[in-house]
């Protein structure tokens, strides 16, 4: 049996459009062995597909045939945290998890920058799909099947506040949104405060989150899809964050706070009580590690 964890991960970062993320200490974890027959189970009762729709088995078997072999089948025990169409990483989870589990029972085939390439891929976005395997925060560029990438520990005085909606937003209906050309003078906004927005998390230099954050791209056109989402800005402005912004396609909002802001949560979730619109608060902290596989003696 073969175990496999997959944190959670925030795309964009603001300005970042399609190539910063970063990895979150919420995990996924999936066990994983070769059987006769398409056997898929979640263990907190998560709706998955059963069978050969479920994106970690269809990665898994795409893995199988590019190595030239059939895959007989596969027992499948999902244990899912990281909640789904929310913006915080879930389908890069199951394409890593199914990558990384496949190449494990292969006998390794693939090297770490070819499962970072493959996943990059098959999900479309390399800012979900990297930062969910090499942990930290990185910046990825994905050219013609390859994902150029650099991956970077960041300030430890950083907690990350994820707002979540109790309702879904699916990435192609967040991407329709987007207009198809943007002026001159937006992509130089953004692209220096992408630059400002790397370098500051990297280095610490935290005072300069409030402007690295700020995005002409997409955030602007993304927010009517969220309703709730100016509400939240507000607060994590006045609350005292450093900044928040969309969590990848969102709906997800996810505020940076210091680490030594203890009541953030509590004053947060009295604000949140009073809105319309139900989120929920966690707070969490940066996954520098990635995604992990493990050969185990059995399913948990
Ligand atoms: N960069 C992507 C987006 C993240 O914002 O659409 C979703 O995978």
């Amino acid at each position: 049996m073969i175990k496999i964890q997959i944190p959670a991960t925030s795309a964009n970062i603001g300005p970042g459009f399609d190539s910063l993320g970063l990895a979150l200490r919420l995990y996924n974890r999936v066990w994983m062995e070769e059987c006769g027959d398409i056997q898929i189970s979640t263990t907190d009762g998560t709706d998955v597909p059963h069978g050969e729709d479920n994106l970690i088995f269809k990665t898994a078997r795409f893995l199988y045939e590019l190595c030239g072999k059939p895959l007989p089948g596969l027992y499948i025990s999902q244990e899912n945290n990281i909640p789904m169409t929310r913006g915080l990483g879930s389908s890069s989870a199951c394409i890593v998890a199914g990558l990384l589990g496949a190449n494990m029972l292969l006998g390794e085939p693939l090297s770490k920058p070819d499962i970072v390439n493959l996943a990059a891929v098959l999900e479309g976005h390399p800012d979900n799909s990297t930062p969910a395997i090499l942990g930290g925060l990185t910046t990825a560029v994905l050219q013609e099947n390859r994902v150029y990438s650099v991956k970077v520990p960041i300030s430890g005085r950083l907690k990350f506040a994820a707002f979540i909606p109790d309702f879904e937003l699916k990435t192609e209906e967040a991407r329709a949104a987007l207009p198809e050309q943007v002026k001159h003078k937006d992509a130089v906004f953004n692209l220096s405060r992408t630059a400002l927005m790397t370098a500051s998390l990297f280095s610490g230099r935290l005072d300069n989150l409030r402007i690295a954050v700020e995005d002409k791209l997409h955030q602007p056109y993304r927010l009517r899809l969220i309703p709730g989402a100016e509400e939240i800005f507000t607060l994590c402005d006045k609350m005292g964050a450093y900044a928040c912004y969309i969590s990848g396609a969102g709906p997800t909002l996810m505020a940076m706070v210091n680490v030594t802001d203890i009541s953030f949560k509590t004053r947060a979730e009295k604000a949140l009580a009073e809105l319309p619109q139900k989120f929920r608060l966690e707070m969490l902290d940066c996954d520098e590690t990635g995604a992990t596989v493990e050969l185990c003696g059995q399913a948990e």
